[in-house]
């Protein structure tokens, strides 16, 4: 939007433009109060159950306009901890469906965050302390699993040391990507946002601290992008070109 139509914007609705419509591409939401993704630790499995549909359902009832989920695992090891919310299946969509369709008869849009947690995966809940998964954490059926980064460096002591993605790594993880677009297109979200900051995987590719690749995907700037870019590329193929598709970093 250029400045001179949101002053005109405010000028004629007489109300400040966080409360005013805002389309983006085919989706308008009714303001521009946004839920941001926030992880909430409880999922079984990554299935979405009456808990998640509570806890989006009441920002919608709140009036927000758009209610965003909190990071979505593309695959069962893209997960950073135990009990995230997961898109890696299609087993994920009917839960997913009934909280989108709610989150829209209240009047918000629906927004879905996926992510792949990389070498931050395989932590404990934040109540049990958000350090690596450990045997208390085993006992309680909280397993840790193989991890995946830009490359083989842990993200701290007593973590364990990432594999470095290989080319097939790449490939497959950037299609598990496009696979989550394509079933939160079928879960009814209406807007789809990358997690590409906070040290996960994509953003451990961005940083010249953590990826010091010395393959096409790690270098310069262009390189070190070039793995967001494929994952980008293949999610916008797959998401509907009528819906948004945001980007966080
Ligand atoms: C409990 C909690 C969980 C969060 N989980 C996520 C998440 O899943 N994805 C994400 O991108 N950011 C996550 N964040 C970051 C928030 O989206 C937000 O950027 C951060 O809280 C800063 O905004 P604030 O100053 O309004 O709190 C989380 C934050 C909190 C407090």
């Amino acid at each position: 939007m250029r400045p001179q139509d949101i002053t005109r914007e405010v000028r004629n609705e007489g109300a400040p433009l966080l409360f005013s419509p805002l389309t983006l591409r085919g989706v308008t939401a009714r303001n521009r109060l946004m839920l941001a993704p926030m992880n909430q630790h409880r999922a079984k499995d990554g299935f979405a159950d009456d808990g998640l549909l509570v806890h989006l359902g009441k920002f919608a009832l709140g009036g927000f306009g758009i209610v965003m989920t909190e990071a979505s695992a593309v695959l069962e090891t893209g997960r950073i901890g135990p009990a995230d919310l997961g898109i890696w299946s299609d087993d994920h969509i009917p839960g997913l469906k009934r909280v989108t369709t709610y989150l829209r008869s209240r009047g918000a849009l629906s927004a879905m965050q996926i992510c792949h947690g990389g070498r931050k995966g395989a932590i404990q809940r934040p109540w049990h302390g958000f350090g690596p998964l450990d045997q208390t954490d085993m006992a309680r059926g909280d397993n840790p699993w193989p991890l995946v980064s830009a490359t083989a460096e842990a993200v701290g002591p007593g973590h364990a040391t990432p594999k470095a993605l290989d080319r097939e790594g790449i490939d497959k993880v950037v299609a598990a990507f496009a696979d989550a677009a394509s079933r939160a297109d079928k879960a009814g979200f209406d807007i789809l946002e990358i997690h590409g900051g906070h040290g996960y995987l994509i953003a451990s590719f961005l940083t010249p601290v953590v990826n010091r690749r010395t393959d096409e995907y790690g270098g310069n700037l262009a390189d070190r992008m070039r793995f967001a870019l494929e994952v980008a590329t293949a999610v916008r193929r797959r998401w509907p070109s009528s819906k948004p598709l945001f980007f966080r970093m």
